[in-house]
């Protein structure tokens, strides 16, 4: 029903995706520009399928979903396809596959008690290109159009004449023969396409798709003509006075006859297991190839029952496009580096020959640890299987042995610091390996900037690239620097004005007066976050109950087991901690807990366990959680049984579905106001 909520909110989301695949469309179809991976896009397709299924009413002409693409810009004449060029519809896992066969026989009554006979299958690869047209009359090729969107396309016969694969003429043919097909631009073209243009010192192509589309629109056909574009044709369009065929690959063999390009990768199958088993067997092979596919078309090869079944709006009944899963590629792993992080973790990551995978080009991906470099055993000058964990994240997965000659070396994880050059170490028992050098400049930097960061110290104008620039300058090596600044030397860098100088000066005298909590959060010391820094702070009140605690006194905090009380222990004994805080001291900062301060809160959520999950309109979850602490409660990560709330903002996750599985009262950011000023929980 329009009035209902439920549906005003479903026709929101319906506007807007409609929106955001018209822009994308624009950039796939008509900049030749994609923006996002082909299988984000389909997702917000999905979705919206979903949504017009859900809800009819919100189904109108115009949605992308009535449609077979976005019409392209008409920079080229029109060609009106005299049989419509269709798109397909995808399957995205095995299920979805055989969900869309199980409709096929349904359809065709397969399985009545006057059953049809079970349709014979025709697999094909799903070529990443585009969809062209090709009209031959009386043997000649008289024209070449893209697909547009589906009833109108572009004219781009001059362009296609250029590939080699195109017949200008064919022996034998029918009076009329439209033949469907993808041009493509191979990977080895690719690859010597834009090697070309490195040596020229241009700027490389991010993937054949794109270049492909980009080729044959080319207004000069000459600039088409030197980019090694193929062709594979995989369907007819209009066809006058050909043969009688019964098959879709009774034609391809026709098409193949006619001495058009065909691939040989399709195959018949009487079983749909065995197309199941077929499509398993291409993906595990789509490396062998040297063009990309990203599917396997799945076809009823019986042409009469390919008429039985028809069309929906957009697609074929008769065929699916099952998509294979996020990409796996190889390229050549170049080196494996070491970075050192802000807090002295030094991470290997690997260097790699450009590849395309998973919608962008992919030069580094983590390696974890030397365990994992170990495990993996990938060395340099392997060729590697990467993959964009979801398909996002890009990740080394293994190497190729076959490539591998018997004398390369296993890797070694270096024995220094790229940063400072000190002995990198690595715990007995631990994972990581870390430079130990306290004045190594990666870490000094880090230090200062999680200092200086609004769940520390707050200090506003003092971010990542200001720290790096005083730290070059030799203006901070630690974070009881910040309070001397010289302002006169930085006036004379680039980009300080008088107003920006005065106001990071303020921002400094600002934060003098931040209580302990933010400090000793600030400070990195191991083990101490935000929680863990306000109780501290609290408990011991002033930096000097502080310093005169002893392991057992940290013990005895709740909220703080053994580890944390140690870890807390040991750096304020340590010298060079001592003299920070005496620095800071003689700086003027203010050294007290939050409530010790004067800024006394109501100890409302004394015994509450208040947990913060999702994205907080009003406040940083930090600020949320030192809220619930500064009023007396804590905020454990994790939501059980103990947990007294949750506050829930928007996106929140699995902390919610637990919370809501225990019967734990979930709050929103107005009740969670009301908490932190009465204690009390709404209802
Ligand atoms: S058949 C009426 N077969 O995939 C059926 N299409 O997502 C028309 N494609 O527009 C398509 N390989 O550009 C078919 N072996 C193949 C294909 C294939 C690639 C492309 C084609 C189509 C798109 C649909």
């Amino acid at each position: 029903m329009a009035g209902d909520p439920d549906s005003g909110r479903a026709g929101a989301r319906v506007e807007e995706l409609r929106s955001l695949i018209r822009y994308h469309d624009e950039r796939y179809h008509a900049l030749d520009d994609p923006e996002i991976p082909d299988a984000e896009y389909d997702a917000l397709l999905v979705e919206l399928r979903h949504l017009e299924a859900e809800h009819p009413h919100l189904v109108t002409p115009d949605s992308p979903t009535q449609r077979v693409g976005a019409a392209g810009r008409a920079t080229f004449a029109e060609v009106e396809h005299r049989v419509r060029m269709f798109s397909l519809d995808n399957a995205f896992d095995l299920d979805e596959l055989t969900a869309w066969s199980e409709r096929v026989l349904r359809r065709l009554g397969t399985g009545d008690e006057e059953a049809a006979p079970a349709p014979n299958w025709a697999c094909e690869l799903k070529f990443d290109g585009l969809a062209v047209s090709l009209r031959y009359e009386e043997g000649r090729l008289v024209q070449a159009a893209t697909r547009g969107d589906g009833r109108v396309g572009e004219d781009v016969t001059a362009n296609v004449r250029t590939i080699d694969d195109v017949p200008e003429r064919l022996d034998g043919a029918p009076p009329v023969l439209e033949v469907r097909g993808e041009v493509y631009l191979g990977l080895a073209a690719f690859a010597s396409l834009n090697a070309a243009q490195e040596a020229a010192g241009e700027k490389t192509y991010v993937n054949p798709r794109n270049t492909a589309a980009g080729s044959l629109r080319q207004k000069d056909a000459a600039v088409t003509a030197t980019r090694d574009l193929s062709f594979w044709a995989y369907q007819v369009g209009e066809v006058v006075g050909g043969p009688d065929l019964a098959s879709h690959l009774d034609t391809l063999a026709w098409l193949d006859g006619l001495d058009l390009p065909v691939n040989d990768r399709s195959a018949r199958f009487d079983d749909f297991a065995a197309v199941l088993d077929h499509v398993q067997a291409v993906e595990a092979a789509r490396h062998d190839l040297d063009y990309e596919i990203d599917g396997v078309v799945v076809k009823v090869d019986d042409l009469a029952l390919q008429a039985d079944l028809g069309f929906t709006a957009r697609a074929p009944r008769w065929a699916v496009a099952y998509k294979l899963p996020p990409e796996e590629r190889t390229t050549t792993l170049l080196d494996i580096e070491v970075s050192i992080g802000p807090g002295g973790q030094a991470t290997p990551f690997a260097r790699l020959e450009p590849v395309f995978v998973g919608g962008s080009t992919v030069t580094a991906a983590t390696l974890h640890n030397a365990d994992q470099v170990a495990a993996k055993d990938v060395r340099p000058g392997d060729t590697v299987v990467v993959r964009k964990a979801g398909d996002v994240i890009p990740e080394v997965l293994r190497p190729v042995l076959a490539d591998r000659p018997d004398d390369r070396p296993p890797w070694a994880f270096p024995t220094e610091c790229p940063e400072c050059g000190a002995g990198l170490v690595r715990g007995e028992g631990e994972a990581a390996t870390f430079c130990p050098n306290h004045a190594c400049p990666r870490q000094v930097r880090g230090r200062i900037e999680h200092f200086a960061s609004r769940g520390a110290m707050d200090i506003e104008g003092f971010g990542e690239q200001r720290v790096d620039l005083f730290v070059a300058e030799g203006l901070l090596a630690d974070v009881a620097d910040v309070f001397s600044l010289d302002y006169d030397r930085i006036a004379t860098f680039e980009g300080f004005g008088e107003v920006s100088v005065a106001n990071l000066g303020a921002a400094v005298d600002e934060a003098r007066s931040q209580p302990l909590g933010r400090l000793l959060f600030g400070l990195r010391i191991p083990h101490v976050g935000t929680t863990v820094a306000d109780l501290v702070a609290r408990s011991f009140g002033d930096l000097d109950g502080l310093l005169a605690a002893t392991v057992e006194d940290l013990e005895a905090v709740e909220g703080l087991g053994p580890v944390i009380a140690a870890s807390v222990h040991d750096w304020l004994r340590e010298e060079r901690n001592r003299d920070l805080l005496e620095r800071l001291r003689t700086a003027g900062l203010h050294l007290e807990a939050a409530d010790a301060a004067g800024d006394d809160v109501p100890q409302v959520l004394e015994g509450m366990a208040v947990v913060v999950t999702g994205t907080l309109a009003g406040m940083g979850r930090d600020d949320a959680r030192a809220a619930i602490t500064a009023r007396g409660g804590t905020s454990p990560g994790s939501v059980s049984k103990k947990t007294t709330a949750l506050v829930a903002g928007e996106n929140a996750g699995s902390k919610l579905a637990k919370a809501e599985e225990l019967g734990i009262p979930v709050l929103d950011e107005a009740a969670f106001e009301v908490l932190l000023a009465t204690g009390q929980l709404p209802g």
